[in-house]
């Protein structure tokens, strides 16, 4: 499919007014996005796990108005956000080509997320998949003409539109973005879930995530990306990520867990690799991060465990386990791992199937 695509064309418009809600997932990436070009294009294909526990509730009241333009309030756990409107704005005048309807009605906008406030865990993937899932239950019912793969694959491309990552939120559990030769029917412009049957370790692989540091980070992803333009390695990394999820590919049939997590874990650090050798270079690990990633290694070492972990754009460290190491691997976490999170916090998260509406 192309943009043209998700140019609708078809409307009822006799609606006057429409309330729904959606609870849509966080994600964590094992092949990392990081680098893209306008319009929110990735520069290589990434690969997810679509969480369960971590999401966030968004409910959108549409009524009608006569005027033209885009017109929302936004409300964050039941308090007026007056600063995240800039964002939002930006986000519905990117879509509106695609989603014309949204100038037809005010929109009220409820959200909340089930993940501590300011937990430094990424709330856009899950924030703008829950706002893409409640257009497309609007526009489902303005043309209910299309099909239930029509509305998840255009929420994915709008939700990619707001935040590259969040386009992995709409499915579960296993979810590419970025066109990539091996696996069919994968987009730039949105994601799709991995086509091929994944071996048993895989099921229902746990993710524990441990607050490291739960401050707003130095440097935005988006800020992060734009500094992949000019980088030395950019061009390398872009085509080790593809090489990455290829291997990837195969090692998820085959069940080949300790590949999984040698090439896991260097996804994560050559992530930061990118940082640290960017210009201007930053760094968003803690000390607290390193001293997890030794404690881990240690304990793989000791006792043969299949544990890893992976990094997003921040200092908090996803621990990543098969379903039946939970009982051992989350006593460790309790005594060993919690003492480096703020306030000893953690959130236990398993790889789930996507958004549901409430
Ligand atoms: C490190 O999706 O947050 O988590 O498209 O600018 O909103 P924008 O960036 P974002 O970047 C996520 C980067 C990452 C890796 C990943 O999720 O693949």
């Amino acid at each position: 499919m192309n943009t043209a695509d998700f140019i609708p064309n078809n409307f009822n418009f006799s609606i006057e007014k429409a309330s729904y809600k959606w609870q849509t997932p966080s994600n964590i990436a094992l092949v990392k996005y990081w680098g893209k070009s306008n319009p929110q294009i990735p520069k290589n294909a990434s690969i997810s796990f679509t969480l369960n526990n971590c999401h966030t509730i968004t409910s959108i009241d549409f009524e009608k108005k006569d005027s033209e333009g885009i017109e929302f309030e936004i409300y964050f756990e039941g308090n007026k956000k007056e600063e995240f409107k800039p964002k939002i704005t930006t986000f519905f005048e990117r879509i509106l080509e695609y989603c014309p309807y949204i100038s037809a009605y005010k929109m009220f906008i409820n959200s909340e997320n089930s993940f501590p406030h300011s937990s430094g865990i990424a709330s856009s993937a899950s924030g703008m998949s829950a706002i893409a899932m409640c257009l497309l239950s609007l526009e489902k019912e303005l043309n209910p003409n299309i099909s239930e793969d029509f509305v998840k694959r255009k929420a994915s491309f709008l939700a990619r539109l707001g935040s590259g990552s969040a386009s992995r939120s709409i499915e579960g559990p296993l979810v590419v973005w970025g066109e990539h030769p091996e696996i069919p029917e994968s987009s730039n412009l949105y994601g799709v879930q991995f086509p091929f049957e994944v071996a048993p370790i895989f099921k229902e692989y746990q993710d524990t995530i441990l607050l490291v540091d739960k401050g707003e980070k130095q440097v935005s992803s988006t800020v992060g990306h734009n500094l992949m333009f000019d980088h030395p390695y950019a061009e390398n990394r872009f085509k080790q990520a593809n090489d990455n999820l290829n291997k990837l590919s195969k090692i998820l049939q085959e069940g080949a867990i300790k590949d999984f997590i040698t090439l896991v874990e260097s996804e994560a650090l050559t992530l930061h690799a990118m940082m640290l050798t960017s210009q201007p270079y930053f760094i968003l690990m803690k000390p607290n991060t390193l001293k997890v990633i030794n404690e881990i290694w240690e304990y793989r070492a000791a006792t043969g465990s299949n544990i890893c972990f992976t990094l997003d754009a921040g200092a908090n460290v996803h621990v990543l386990y098969p379903k039946n190491e939970k009982d051992t691997v989350q006593s460790f976490i309790e005594e060993k791992l919690s003492q480096y999170c703020q306030n000893n916090q953690f959130i236990n998260d398993y790889a789930g199937l996507g958004g549901t509406k409430i």
